[in-house]
């Protein structure tokens, strides 16, 4: 196929079952591959499992598993909560799959004969919790190593190494000039700061069997897998088709790459997708040209019972379960929430009650009402187009517009939640034109006709507008906006399309059923 834009996201450590802030990066590029649909463009979104690693290792001999076992079972969760929320992907990144393996080791035989690899020993410490090899740099002012490196233990063995540090020159130059993009603005600067610290020293990209041995074996070095950053770093491009073997089914590569967004958290930054990944990709003999850009999400914290803001960790047995939040609420209150209620970059905190609020206002009572009103309104005879004009259905049709361009700016930029709250603001709008114009009183007075069919039909065309604009968000809930409304052209809209008189003269509305019913908690 060839795109217009190539989407991915982190690929998740089935290493338990996934978290809302798993949930939200996949709800996120869901959104936007959605949109970009709508604007006609033609978008691949690959997401996955990063499936090896030391954590695993550990987990499944804790639980006493298999660990292949262990990872299948888990990715099973992933994707059934995938295929709950509506997360749709093109492609599903397993890094155990043949395909990928045969990559990472055509790329460790490339490197190797290019001179970029080497073997060496090392002593000293390493942290089992990141799986990295810590240096004096990384103790704390107290001359200890941290709590965040989690068990420290000290180590000496031999290893691959990866000549990072010959490519730190160029990587600064690649950030600054914009050609290895960031976005939003802000984490750009935090990469230029990291860059010098981070890229001096080169990067250890072995495990020893003897320690390790659930990984991607070394091809020339058999008694070696693969680092788990620089074999899950390389699924970006495995699946979309780089060194693919012959007959594979894996994409075009040329016609994906390079990456329009590469969607991560704000934990994985630095080092490893601003510094390892662009120096990897150059060590393989990418060009400026062929660099990803990184689109960086902030991240989900959770308010505590007394009102303050605490990450969300498994040992504070304080993490959100995205499955049991749609179960109870709905797919479309948990989609709206993780989209709405946090900006571009920035970090938020996960409120059960915001969840509730946030679609009973917004969806409920503002936009399950509008649509609620309108269509019970012109049950009784087909909708007119009429001449009537005043200056209540020029600023409705203004109003629209102003949203409709608003909610492109905010979406083109990244920015769900402005783009949401554009929506919102014609809902609202729409809803104090009935209020204004009463057309329930003018329905009792026949020399009002015009005036009411003109009420009407603004309020049922605003519903198409507003439910098409919603559709990369919920679409389960646009489409059956849509259906009430009979509105069912022979082609999906795109953004392009959405101008004024959709619907035509005599066109005949559908019944209305509660979309967004509201969300009832019973007081305990
Ligand atoms: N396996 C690595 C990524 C490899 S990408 C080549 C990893 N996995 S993870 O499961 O720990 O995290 C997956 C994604 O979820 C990351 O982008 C991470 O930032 C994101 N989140 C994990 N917890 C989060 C929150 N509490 N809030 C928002 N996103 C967070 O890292």
């Amino acid at each position: 196929m060839s795109k217009d834009y190539f989407i991915t996201t982190a690929i998740d450590y089935p290493n338990g079952a996934p978290h809302i802030g798993h949930a939200y990066e996949k709800v996120l590029a869901d959104v936007i591959t959605r949109y970009r649909r709508i604007k006609g463009q033609q978008v691949y979104f690959l997401t996955g499992v990063d499936q090896h690693g030391q954590k695993m290792q550990q987990t499944a001999e804790k639980e006493g598993v298999n660990v292949a076992t262990l990872a299948k079972r888990n990715t099973k969760k992933f994707v059934k909560l995938w295929e709950t929320l509506g997360v749709q992907y093109d492609g599903w990144a397993e890094t155990t799959a043949a395909e990928h393996k045969h990559c990472v080791q055509a790329i460790l035989t490339d490197l190797h004969a290019k001179g970029q690899l080497y073997k060496k020993g090392y002593k000293g410490f390493y942290s089992v919790r990141q799986e990295q090899y810590l240096t004096e740099k990384d103790r704390g002012p107290d001359g200890n190593f941290g709590d965040e490196w989690g068990e420290v233990v000290e180590l000496e063995e031999e290893n691959w190494y990866f000549k990072l540090s010959e490519h730190a020159a160029w990587l600064k130059s690649t950030v600054e000039s914009g050609a290895f993009g960031i976005l939003p603005d802000f984490k750009k600067v935090e990469v230029i700061n990291a860059i010098e610290r981070a890229a001096d020293t080169d990067l250890c990209i072995s495990r020893p069997k003897a320690r390790l041995r659930w990984g991607i074996e070394f091809p020339f070095d058999p008694d070696f897998v693969t680092y788990v950053w620089f074999d899950a770093l390389i699924n970006y491009i495995s699946f979309a088709g780089y060194r693919k073997a012959d007959g594979s089914s894996l994409p075009d590569f040329d016609s994906l790459w390079p990456a329009d967004a590469h969607v991560i958290g704000k934990d994985i930054l630095v080092p490893a997708h601003s510094i390892y990944w662009p120096c990897m990709l150059h060590a393989m003999g990418f060009s400026d040209e062929q660099m990803p850009t990184l689109l960086v999400h902030g991240w989900w914290n959770i308010k505590s019972q007394t009102g303050e803001e605490e990450k969300m960790s498994k040992s504070l047995g304080n993490v959100v379960d995205p499955a049991e939040i749609a179960e109870k609420f709905g797919v479309d209150a948990l989609r709206y929430y993780l989209v709405r209620d946090i900006h571009s970059g920035k970090d938020s905190a996960f409120d059960l009650s915001r969840v509730i609020m946030l679609f009973n206002t917004e969806l409920a009572n503002d936009l399950g009402n509008l649509l609620n009103r309108s269509l019970t309104l012109t049950k009784r005879a087909p909708l007119r187009v009429t001449d009537y004009e005043d200056e209540e259905t020029q600023a409705l049709r203004k109003s629209l517009a102003e949203s409709a361009a608003r909610y492109q700016e905010s979406m083109d930029r990244y920015e769900i939640s402005i783009a949401l709250g554009a929506i919102n603001a014609h809902v609202v709008h729409c809803n104090g034109f009935l209020e204004r114009n009463q057309p329930w009183s003018l329905a009792k007075d026949e020399s009002q006709a015009d005036r009411l069919a003109a009420c009407l039909y603004h309020t049922c065309e605003s519903c198409v507008h507003l439910a098409i604009l919603l559709g990369p968000i919920l679409p389960a809930a646009s489409e059956k906006i849509l259906g009430q409304l009979r509105f069912a052209p022979e082609q999906k809209l795109a953004l392009a399309d959405l101008k004024w008189g959709l619907l035509k003269d005599g066109h005949d509305t559908g019944k209305p059923k509660p979309v967004f019913p509201r969300i009832i908690i019973e007081e305990e």
